[in-house]
């Protein structure tokens, strides 16, 4: 279980969140959903501990996790969190399966042949095997959100955020995508979403909304 409790997040003069509380169980797909600008991103960036809040506490399995603690914090998210970025936060220069073994250089759960194996075996699922070798900036934006969502997969982490990751897809790489979710729900994965695509809400188990600076379940 993944909790948050009495979150107060302010940037400078705005206020975002206001003793926000939000959990989310083993085997749930959570969406974060409402108007740009209400704090979807900012909830994602604190879960991953790229962002610090001002107070209140972050438990994930009955431990309380120290954002505030930067090496404590890199070392949670590169083992327990793949994290889709918005804008993707790929390097432009550097080679599909570059950006995709990254995650691995800083981690020794694996090995650089069997992350090599793992990379290629999601590609080629995800219909990227052909760009392998290709530099990012090469590539079209549906292609990059994949790139993107190969690598938040390639540590096999527990926690999953997508921050709006279907945006740039067709349908046909809509469909697949949902396939993904639901596989990373049936291995009981944390799956937490923030998306104005209301074609998501078919897999949802709980839907949020931001209102008064709380996290509200839109039921
Ligand atoms: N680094 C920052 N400094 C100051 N204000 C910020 C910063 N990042 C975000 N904000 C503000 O905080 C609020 C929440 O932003 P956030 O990006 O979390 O919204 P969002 O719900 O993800 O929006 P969108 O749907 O457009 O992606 C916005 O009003 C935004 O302007
Ligand atoms: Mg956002």
């Amino acid at each position: 279980m993944l909790t948050l409790k009495n979150i107060t997040k302010t940037y400078k003069d705005k206020k975002v969140f206001q003793n926000a509380k939000f959990e989310v169980e083993p085997g749930e797909i959570v969406l974060l959903t409402g108007k740009s600008g209400i704090g979807k991103s900012t909830l994602l960036d604190i879960i991953s501990g790229i962002k610090k809040y001002d107070s209140g506490t972050y438990y994930y399995q009955g431990i309380e996790i120290f954002p505030q603690n930067d090496e404590k914090m890199s070392a949670f998210r590169n083992q327990a969190i793949g994290y889709i970025l918005q804008d993707f936060a790929l390097i432009e220069d550097y080679t599909v399966m570059e950006n995709i073994l990254l995650p691995t250089l800083y981690n020794n759960k694996m090995d650089k042949k069997m992350a090599e194996k793992k990379a290629r075996e999601l590609a080629s699922r995800f219909d990227l095997i052909g760009l392998f070798g290709k530099k990012v900036k090469k590539l079209s934006g549906g292609q990059k959100q994949r790139v993107a969502i190969i690598r938040s997969l390639i540590l096999d982490p527990q926690i999953i955020l997508a921050d709006e990751p279907t945006t740039n897809l067709d349908s046909e790489n809509f469909e697949f995508i949902m396939e993904i979710f639901k596989e990373l729900k049936e291995s009981r994965k944390i799956v937490i979403i923030a998306t104005h695509d209301y074609r998501i809400h078919e897999i949802a188990d709980v839907v949020y909304q931001v209102e008064n600076y709380k996290l509200v379940k839109d039921v």
